[in-house]
């Protein structure tokens, strides 16, 4: 585990591998014998542009690492977070294991520290589990200088790191290929980070699910020759009596093959992470365990892989929600809203006065949003602000999209009460369109996070892979809960 420090001392004082410095577009750095890199416009503060000194003058430090911050006036918490990322992948990725960041005393508030210590957590996470060659080089300690900072600072450093390893959690999970990560294996990592951080677990198999009616997750399940699971995890406060009891729902496919409507191969590899919603709530639980808002939290997560097995269902078929709703199969491989639409009915079922659910549900988001924002889909305004001001105060971008009552033409069935998809157009939409039939009346957030739960390649700040969103937003939710 990363060692994390709020150091008081003064820069030149600071003994480490590297100092980090925030440069800044328009602004000069004549410490360190930087004025001539400046000058000569090799060093400009470019968001995220990295020039790395040795021995700088003037300093303890053996390096300091000048870290481009960009437009001062651009400049926030969450750019921040990915300029420490960036700025502790390059170090690492030079063997430096110990590193600290000067904080100017105007951005040495709780804010910021969180963001950076979010930064250096996921900056040092690896998608290397698997690798034999044991060349991975963990940073070992992270201080955060803040000579002329606000006085309690430990507080948020204890909190970003509750929040940053929760999301490595996430990443780790997403990251698990799906020969080794079965529904029943979710349902094991589930319980184990239940029993660890003091929550409530409980596993519904095939044969509670048969009892309780839910043909539409049953549906997806029955292709596979792995069983299904239904995993329930509640956090109860300490302080019983509010009247919120909120519901978080992630989709939990640990492989989608599209079923009998089978995907292309190309890029099929990448459907390991069609679990990405689920892990995210699984992620958020165990922040939830540790920062215990004052709301009760139950997260549930329907676990299948969609495969096109000899038992697995048909284009055509028509199926028996637990709602009691019909929905006619149009295409298998329109499966998460399926197993959504029985967790989000057993959610309500189980006394969820308000739902979010988080989900790969779309190729069509990605369409509409590319990798920039999660789609964002409510039926209920209070509940839509809610998620935006979480989302917003913890830099996970997403942006509101439509979910009026005339989208649910494109879902009509001549045989069944609702198809499972709506055609070309507006798919992601229609998609939530679909969900919203199950959600019914309660307030709910759906968040389409298919372009945002993995990065096709790594980025500066961020290994290639799973990305953890939106386990910060959901935590921030219940943590920031004003009944
Ligand atoms: N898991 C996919 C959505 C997805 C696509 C996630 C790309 C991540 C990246 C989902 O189950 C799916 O297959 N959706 C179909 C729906 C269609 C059949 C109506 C899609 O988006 O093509
Ligand atoms: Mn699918
Ligand atoms: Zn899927």
């Amino acid at each position: 585990m990363m060692q994390i420090t709020i150091e008081r001392k003064s820069l030149e004082q600071i003994e480490t591998g590297a100092l980090i410095v925030l440069v800044f577009e328009g602004r000069k750095e004549v410490r360190f014998g930087a004025g001539d890199l400046c000058d000569a416009g090799e060093v400009a503060g470019k968001s995220l542009e990295l020039t790395l000194l040795h021995r700088p003058p003037g300093v303890a430090a053996t390096r300091v690492l000048l870290a481009g911050a960009g437009k001062p006036e651009k400049f926030d918490s969450a750019e921040l977070r990915k300029v420490v990322s960036a700025a502790v992948r390059h170090l690492k990725s030079k063997s430096v294991k110990h590193i600290a960041l000067a904080l100017e005393p105007e951005h040495a508030d709780g804010e910021y520290v969180s963001a950076a210590v979010e930064g250096a957590i996921l900056g040092d996470f690896e998608p290397d589990r698997y690798k034999t060659d044991d060349d991975s080089k963990p940073v070992e300690a992270f201080a955060v200088v803040a000579a002329g900072g606000a006085a309690d600072l430990d507080q948020a450093v204890a909190r970003a790191r509750v929040l940053a390893e929760a999301q490595n959690f996430t990443r780790g999970l997403v990251n698990e290929p799906a020969n080794r990560l079965t529904p029943s294996k979710v349902a094991e990592a589930a319980r184990q980070m239940a029993s660890e951080y003091q929550l409530e677990c409980e596993v519904l198999e095939r044969e509670q699910m048969q009892k309780l009616g839910m043909g539409a997750l049953l549906g997806v399940a029955q292709g596979s020759a792995e069983p299904p699971a239904l995993i329930v995890i509640r956090y109860r406060p300490a302080q019983a009596g509010s009247k919120t009891h909120l519901g978080l729902v992630g989709k939990g496919v640990t492989f989608d093959a599209g079923g009998i409507s089978i995907k292309p191969a190309e890029g099929m590899e990448k459907m390991k992470y069609d679990m990405a919603g689920g892990a995210a709530v699984l992620g958020a639980m165990r922040a939830i365990a540790q920062l215990k808002p004052a709301i009760p939290v139950t997260a549930f997560i329907p676990c299948v892989e969609n495969m096109p097995g000899s038992r697995a269902q048909r284009p055509g078929d028509i199926v028996t929600a637990m709602s009691g709703k019909t929905i006619e199969v149009i295409n298998t491989d329109a499966e998460g809203r399926l197993i959504l639409a029985d967790a989000l009915t057993y959610a309500r079922q189980q006394g969820c006065t308000h739902l979010v659910d988080a989900a790969t549900l779309t190729g069509a988001i990605v369409v509409a949003l590319a990798h920039l924002n999660v789609g964002l889909f409510a039926n209920d305004e209070a509940m839509r602000d809610r998620v935006l001001q979480a989302a917003k105060a913890e830099g996970e971008r997403m942006w509101l999209m439509p979910l009026e009552e005339d989208y649910k033409e494109y879902l009509k069935s001549a045989f069944a009460d609702l198809a499972n998809t709506g055609g070309r157009w507006g798919g992601a939409v229609t998609a939530a369109i679909f969900l919203k039939e199950f959600a019914e009346e309660t307030p709910w957030v759906h968040l389409d996070i298919a372009g945002m739960a993995y990065l096709e390649e790594s980025k500066p700040f961020l290994a290639k892979g799973p990305t953890g969103v939106p386990v910060r937003t959901l935590v921030r939710l219940a943590t920031e809960w004003k009944d």
